[in-house]
């Protein structure tokens, strides 16, 4: 098993990465000194795999636990579901001493960590993500939300969680879309901030779609490693932490143009690659650079190419992004693969050619 410590003073927490750490957990609740009351909000799918045995093993060790269930999808990440929570929270008689257990996909951790945060003005949050993206994003970094109409985490706080207990071994019950998608954040990380981690993805392929627990816990290990240190100098996302957006302004573009029919893994993808081909054209990443990162995106099971979608919607979905300013649009673009910078001087001509390109 793997540790990480996340620095934010009063707020820092610990990050426990590795495979079958789910029977851990009540005693490292009991270490930590929590209530032995406790709430579980998980989904249908994750409740049938893991949440029932983890509320048998947290009862047989004196626990008192409601399990709260909330249907899957990201429709349910709404104040219609918090108010539903917040009733059934009350019901079950829960205090400010009273830990909420986020077991789940990053739906139920961001829904979660938001009723955590607001109940009773924050009960501890302890998260338990049980899937690629969330073991090596959503929950890391205190960033909780539910979606206000179409406006997706519109409502939300800064609210970090006491510990994140991110079992392996889950990993081994998700669809393969689901690892893909994951896996484009792990690529992320790897252009941003960790060439080697890079390198490691690019050489394990296999053994990542065989879920092998050594690779699948290095892989999470370091991603998460990369995301904590990132949030530990900019918790409340001023400066650094925008280095995270790396394919996102192009691939938040095309998950809206295509009505969310790109997911949201896919659309990073595409992004990246976009933002590695602008580069590219400004004389800065060197083109072996951007045919590695279309190789390993292709190898993660992730789309290098744009699906059928109008480059000129694509633009105007850029330029209502809210990193526009002036005609120019800010991006994240990679130096070479393991170092990024920010500019704000894109145009969206340099924009356009580099869609075009990724046709
Ligand atoms: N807070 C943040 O910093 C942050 C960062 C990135 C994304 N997000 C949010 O995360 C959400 C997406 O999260 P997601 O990709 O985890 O999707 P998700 O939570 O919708 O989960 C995807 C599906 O996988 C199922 N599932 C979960 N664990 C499983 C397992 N071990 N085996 C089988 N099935 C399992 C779920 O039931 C669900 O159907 C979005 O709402 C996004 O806004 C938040
Ligand atoms: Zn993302």
């Amino acid at each position: 098993m793997k540790r990480i410590r996340v620095r934010l003073g009063s707020n820092s927490y610990n990050i426990h990465i590795g495979p079958g750490i789910l029977g851990q957990i009540p005693t490292w609740l009991k270490q930590i000194g929590f209530s032995d009351k406790l709430v579980v909000i998980t989904d249908p799918t994750v409740r049938n795999l893991y949440g029932n045995s983890l509320k048998q093993s947290l009862a047989s060790n004196g626990f008192k636990v409601v399990l709260l269930e909330v249907p899957t999808g990201e429709e349910q990440k709404s104040l219609e579901t918090a108010a539903r929570l917040y009733r059934e929270l009350t019901d079950f008689y829960a205090e400010r001493t009273t830990p909420i257990l986020a077991l789940g996909g990053g739906v139920i951790g961001d829904l979660s960590g938001f009723i955590a945060a607001t109940y009773l003005r924050g009960v501890p949050l302890i998260q338990i993500p049980t899937t690629l993206l969330a073991q090596l994003d959503s929950s890391i970094g205190g960033k909780v939300a539910v979606n206000h109409g179409l406006l997706k985490n519109k409502i939300g706080a800064f609210y970090q969680p006491r510990l994140v207990i991110s079992d392996i071994t889950t990993l081994k019950t998700l669809p393969a879309n689901e690892i893909s998608d994951g896996l484009a954040e792990a690529i992320k990380y790897g252009v941003i901030r960790d060439a080697e981690l890079f390198s490691y993805i690019e050489s394990n392929l296999d053994q990542i779609k065989s879920l092998d627990d050594k690779v699948m816990e290095t892989i999470v290990f370091r991603s998460a490693k990369i995301k904590a240190e990132v949030v530990e100098k900019d918790e409340r996302d001023f400066g650094l932490r925008q280095i995270l957006n790396y394919g996102h302004t192009v691939g938040h573009a095309i998950e809206s143009v295509s009505d969310f029919k790109v997911s949201h893994g896919e659309a990073v993808a595409i992004g990246m690659l976009v933002a590695a081909r602008i580069s590219n054209k400004l004389g800065i990443l060197d083109q072996s650079e951007v045919v590695r990162l279309k190789n390993i995106i292709a190898g993660a099971g992730l789309p290098t190419e744009l699906p059928s979608l109008e480059t000129e919607k694509l633009i105007q979905a850029v330029r209502h992004d809210k990193k526009t300013w002036q005609g120019k649009t800010k991006f994240i673009l990679p130096r070479t693969i393991g170092d990024v910078f920010i500019s704000d001087e894109i145009s969206h001509s340099i924009i356009a050619k580099a869609l075009v390109e990724a046709k």
